[in-house]
């Protein structure tokens, strides 16, 4: 055959391969979600989520250690209250259970990059992300509740804090209280492009944060539209959001590819709690090779473009990466 072009020339080895790679991870851009929970002597395997664990503060360094030693420098903080009330008060409250952890962690770990989530569904008695009115969940009253929260996160040592309600409005206010409060250079990473996804159940699970009635797809987008998260990412970076993420990852790759490319600010993709419990049972079955497809979903979320990956499996992809199997 007479052939010009033979794209088959640069598979020839590995070498040759790693050289023409498009697409490189570093362990600089992982982020590992951290369960903390009230009580003490506590590490408990969450069940839907086989090898991720809820951790009392006291036992949390030990896992901060575990983790700066596989090279990963930075967490997602998700705190587990042992009371609710309606308006979801333990999420903004001075000694709350993700405030009580940064400031233990960050006294024994202080180069960790420490981020939370800001949130109301774990702290409110009916599991929604913001306050009631009726079964409605009231938009511009949750704003006030959601400020105060991120406020006392940063007041607690968070670098960098990440709303992830979907109410309208919310990095504006946010960013408006941390101004007001000398936080101005506190960034503000953005669950932007968020999705109601049943592939949140596990986190559901592991949070206890499941809404007692009905569902959020009043407040989190519809997953049939492309456009309108374009709309969510360019608000919120308008609202003064640093960073967008889009959430869930493996199925929402077209969206972390057209906001890459619509926009300047970097780009992060949260493969969630359904994602890894899908990897980890079908690996559990002896069906699929789970660090194969663990890296091969990572780098499909780069080569889609994204900058920051929030994954359980941070750890393992650290070592990948040491091992050359990846990036
Ligand atoms: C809080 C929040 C959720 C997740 C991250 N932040 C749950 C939800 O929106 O229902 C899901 C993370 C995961 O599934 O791993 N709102």
């Amino acid at each position: 055959m007479d052939l010009i072009q033979r794209p088959r020339r640069l598979r020839g080895s590995e070498t040759l391969r790693k050289m023409v790679r498009e697409t490189r991870i570093d362990k600089s851009s992982l982020i590992y979600p951290l369960f903390v929970r009230e009580g003490n002597n506590i590490e408990e395997e969450i069940p839907s989520m086989e090898g991720q664990f809820r951790y009392s503060v006291d036992r949390l360094p030990y896992e901060l250690e575990r983790l700066s030693k596989t090279g990963v420098s930075s967490v997602m903080l998700f705190g587990i209250p042992d009371h609710k009330d309606e308006v979801g008060s333990g999420a903004y409250a001075e000694n709350g259970i993700v405030q009580k952890a940064l400031r233990e962690a960050k006294k024994q770990f202080p180069d960790m990059y420490y981020i939370t989530d800001v949130c109301m569904c774990e702290y409110t008695s009916h599991g929604h992300c913001g306050v009631l009115c009726g079964h409605e969940v009231e938009n511009d009253a949750t704003l006030e509740l959601l400020s105060k929260t991120a406020l006392s996160h940063v007041e607690a040592g968070a670098d960098m804090v990440a709303p992830s309600d979907m109410m309208d409005g919310r990095v504006r206010a946010i960013r408006q209280c941390l101004d007001k409060n000398g936080h101005k250079e506190t960034p503000i990473m953005s669950y932007a492009v968020k999705y109601a996804s049943a592939f949140y159940g596990p986190f559901r699970d592991a949070a206890g944060s499941a809404p007692a009635f009905g569902d959020r797809k009043s407040y989190q987008m519809d997953y049939h539209n492309r456009r309108e998260g374009m709309k969510e990412a360019l608000t919120d970076i308008e609202e003064g959001a640093d960073i967008i993420m889009i959430k869930p990852a493996m199925s929402y790759l077209d969206m972390v590819s057209e906001v890459h490319k619509a926009t300047n600010v970097p780009i992060a993709a949260y493969s969630v709690s359904g994602e890894y419990a899908m990897v980890k049972a079908a690996a559990k079955m002896g069906w699929i090779e789970e660090d194969k497809i663990v890296c091969e979903m990572a780098a499909s979320a780069y080569r889609a473009g994204v900058q920051i990956y929030l994954t359980y499996y941070a750890k393992e992809l650290a070592g990948f990466i040491d091992e050359g199997r990846i990036g």
